[in-house]
Formats: structure tokens, sequence, C-alpha cells
């Protein structure tokens, strides 16, 4: 029986324009969701990398809108799973840790597991915006990738210098 695959005709292109959906959903979320977490936290240097993040977050989402201009596409999110499960763990633990030593050490976990995901979302679409020849989007693609990076790193140190050994003094 001979079946015509819709799909088959769906490239690099498409995914590239559903995987921007996808981020752009998730950094508004983001987005929304620093604030919350910068007020839960007691550590006043973790505070202010929170604090730091939602201004850079606030750039990767105007960034994310010249992207979708670039290939000539309204801006526009689609539902991320994965973002929304995240945020959820990360309430959990503003719930079950409320008071306790630990929170930070747990929030801080909770924001580099985000900060992972958009990591590899966004070396994948700058890969792909390579490929595709665009430019314009790789550029602006390099720039917030190098400050989610930054990101990352920054949060391991205040684990590892300060927010770890509270919990454990508990
Ligand atoms: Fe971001
Ligand atoms: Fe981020």
């Amino acid at each position: 029986m001979a079946t015509t695959n819709k799909a088959s005709t769906k490239g690099l292109t498409e995914l590239f324009h559903g995987t921007l959906k996808d981020i752009y959903f998730a950094e508004k979320k983001i987005l929304a969701t620093l604030p919350k977490m910068a007020k839960a936290v007691q550590s006043p240097d973790l505070k202010a990398a929170f604090e730091k993040h939602r201004g850079e977050t606030k750039e990767h989402v105007a960034r994310l809108e010249e992207v979708f201009e670039v290939i000539g596409k309204k801006p526009q999110g689609k539902t991320c799973a994965a973002i929304v499960g995240m945020t959820e763990e990360g309430a959990e633990i503003m719930e079950e840790y409320k008071g306790a030593a630990a929170l930070d050490a747990g929030l801080l976990a909770a924001a580099q597991a985000v900060e992972h995901y958009e990591i590899s979302r966004y070396g994948t679409l700058l890969t792909w915006a390579s490929e595709l020849g665009l430019d314009e989007a790789v550029s602006l693609l390099k720039l917030t990738l190098g400050e989610e990076k930054a990101t990352d790193e920054a949060l391991t140190q205040l684990a590892e210098s300060t927010v770890n050994m509270a919990a454990e003094a508990a």
C-alpha cells in the first residue's frame, strides 16, 4: 500500500524553526522563574547571580526574536515539556527545603540543570544555523551560548566555594 509520508519533506530548516520555538518558550519561562528563585535563596552571591542572569535572559529573548526575523518568521513559542518539568522540580525544592540550610544548594543545582538544557539547545541551533548559512543567526546564538556557559561556570564556583558548605554545615 502506497502512503505519502508528509514528514519526508521536512528538513533542517523545519527542525531549526521548531527548536527555536522550543527555546523561545523556555527562555520566557526562565525569565518568569528567576525572580522567584532570587527571592527564595539566602546567599547574597547566589541571589546576585540569579538577578544578573535574569538581565541576560531578557537579552536572550530579544536575540531569539532577531533570529526569528532572520528566517522570516514571527516569534512564537511552543510548549517545552522539559523546561516545564525542570521548573516544577525547582518549585518542589522551594517547598520541601523552605527554611532549610540546603535550600540554596538545591536551587543552585536546579538552575544548573536549566543552564545545561540551554547550552544543549543553543549548541544545536548554532550548528544548524551555520549549516543553513544563517550567519547573522550564528552570531546571535553564539553570544547567548557564551552567557549560558559563563553562568553555568559561575554557579559551579559558587556551589564549590560557599553554597554547598552552608548546606553541609546544617
Ligand atoms: Fe538563556
Ligand atoms: Fe540561562
